[in-house]
């Protein structure tokens, strides 16, 4: 689909509270596939945002003795904008549900699905998770222990439930049972992995109600076009993001240009809205449902997923305060299967930034860089012929340029730096090798000494825009370091596909030591 836009988004995040670094992770994990895929070449579009009404952020207002559009507005002012600083996203786009754009966009989508007659008034009686902004089944309440005793609480996430019984409208979703199927069977990449792909079939398999999608009992949300008593439900509401940000509604040149989206980032606990309910909604407008819904899993903390209640929830700008954005973003890539639940510690941070960045890394850039500034005066050489030793640098860029780029494409961002720090090992394990210390001292050996630090050069200018996509500020520097700029340009314009193209930096490159890319970090 070449003039497809090449659409991610993240959830929106709910402003009842500060960021963790679990929106932070989906957030990142986003920013890197689609740097990717920018250096691909591809038009690229990338969403974030934040969800800014319902009872949660309403009564988080309340307590705090302000209006929730204050409340919402400071928070997006002193948390949330300044969180895309500090973890070093490059979204195009960030879309609040209190914008007019989305008031105007959800209003006709709305009306959209009223006229076809998705939609029908009737009386919702049942429970409901403030916590979660969900409707909970009866099958799914629980008594609660502890200090929710006396409470009913949510089976799917321990949430305390409210009842409530009021008229709302409903959204036919029963109807879209067989579709839904037909939809995953027909394309089995539309939610992923394997484990939220399962899970969502059977869920869709046991049969689907209606689903409730107004609430009349407040008023904090958009009002439903038609009846000025009912607000909508917040995440039939907050769903819309994704079409009112990119011009359902007010620009419809711009959102045919990029819907249906690439890819919905969720994590697991949002699978089913985004899997089940969103498609339903599409469908029922007549819309093309997104490409794919992936799903990645929990960080977790002592063994227990990390939120803000449990108090064991972590600020990004705490990890970031100490290693840096780019070992931030380095280490939920790396030690975090994209998809499963990953354990998270300071000692594990710790110790691969010290062993992969620092050592790793960091410390073969500054090598190379002296070694060239003090054997050729910083000025690069022109290499001789390339033995086999190089010839297996060459191979294993080539290969790792190819597992790389693929692993990608399958959202798989850990699979894709473990190939690209084969080139790391392989390089570091080449100089070892090569000793050119050794050959620096050996008589008549001056092209052989040219080849072995041009062929490090050459590696460092491949690992530069490889790692771009995760590390930029790293990169960045190690492209100046390298003088790349003035003979192949900026970093951000450097293909992936022409990285494993031999020989691109010119003889006479202008080689300089920078400051250490990670210095070491004593905790
Ligand atoms: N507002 C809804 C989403 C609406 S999207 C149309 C919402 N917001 S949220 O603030 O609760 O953010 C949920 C998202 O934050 C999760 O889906 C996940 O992406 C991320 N995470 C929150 N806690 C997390 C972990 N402990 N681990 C990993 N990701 C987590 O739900």
């Amino acid at each position: 689909m070449p003039d497809q836009t090449f659409y991610v988004t993240t959830p929106i995040y709910y402003v009842n509270d500060a960021p963790h670094i679990g929106h932070g992770y989906t957030t990142v994990m986003g920013d890197i596939i689609t740097r990717w895929h920018r250096q691909r070449g591809e038009d690229v579009w990338y969403l974030t945002g934040t969800d800014e009404h319902g009872l949660k952020v309403l009564r988080k207002a309340e307590q705090n003795g302000m209006t929730p559009q204050e409340w919402a507005d400071r928070l997006i002012e002193t948390e949330w904008m300044p969180l895309l600083e500090t973890i070093d996203v490059a979204n195009d786009d960030f879309i609040r549900t209190t914008e007019e754009r989305h008031l105007v966009g959800s209003k006709a989508f709305w009306q959209d699905l009223y006229d076809r007659g998705a939609v029908y008034k009737g009386e919702f009686s049942g429970w409901y998770s403030v916590g979660a902004e969900e409707f909970v089944g009866d099958d799914d309440v629980l008594d609660g222990e502890g200090e929710d005793e006396g409470f009913k609480v949510s089976a799917l996430d321990g949430s305390r439930l409210e009842h409530v019984t009021e008229e709302n409208y409903f959204f036919k979703l029963s109807e879209y049972q067989q579709a839904l199927l037909d939809l995953y069977e027909q394309n089995p990449d539309f939610i992923q992995p394997a484990s939220a792909r399962n899970e969502v079939i059977s869920f869709v398999q046991r049969g689907l109600k209606d689903l409730s999608m107004s609430r009349s009992t407040f008023d904090w949300g958009i009002q439903v076009p038609w009846d000025e008593k009912h607000v909508m439900y917040v995440w039939i509401e907050a769903l819309l993001n994704y079409v009112t940000a990119i011009g359902y509604g007010t620009d419809q040149d711009a959102f045919e240009k990029r819907w249906p989206a690439s890819i919905h980032l969720v994590g697991k606990d949002i699978a089913r809205f985004h899997a089940v309910i969103w498609p339903a909604m599409l469908m029922a407008a007549g819309q093309p449902v997104p490409h794919q819904v992936f799903a990645h899993g929990w960080l977790l903390v002592g063994g227990q997923k990390m939120s803000k209640s449990k108090a064991n929830g972590i600020r990004p700008d705490e990890i970031v305060g100490t290693f840096g954005s780019d070992a931030y973003r380095y280490y939920f890539a790396r030690a975090i299967t994209f998809g499963s639940d990953g354990s998270i510690s300071w000692e594990d941070i710790h110790a691969r930034y010290h062993a992969e960045l620092a050592n790793g890394f960091g410390n073969l850039a500054s090598r190379v860089a002296s070694m060239i500034g003090s054997y050729f005066d910083g000025s690069l050489p022109a290499a001789g012929e390339l033995t086999d030793a190089e010839q297996r640098v060459v191979g294993t860029i080539e290969s790792a340029v190819a597992d790389a780029d693929a692993a990608i494409e399958a959202v798989a961002p850990q699979d894709a730096l473990a190939a690209i720090w084969r080139v790391v090992d392989e390089l570091n394990g080449y100089l070892t090798e090569q000793a050119p210390w050794k050959v620096a001292k050996e008589e008549g050996q001056r092209e052989r000494l040219a080849t072995i630090l041009v062929t490090a050069a050459e590696g460092l200018r491949a690992l530069a825009v490889l790692l771009n996509p995760v590390m930029p500020k790293a990169c960045a520097s190690l492209w100046e370091s390298l003088g790349a700029e003035p003979a192949l340009g900026n970093l951000a314009d450097q293909r992936i596909a022409d990285v494993a193209r031999w020989g691109q930096l010119p003889e006479g490159t202008t080689i300089t030591k920078v400051p250490s890319l990670f210095p070491r970090i004593e905790t």
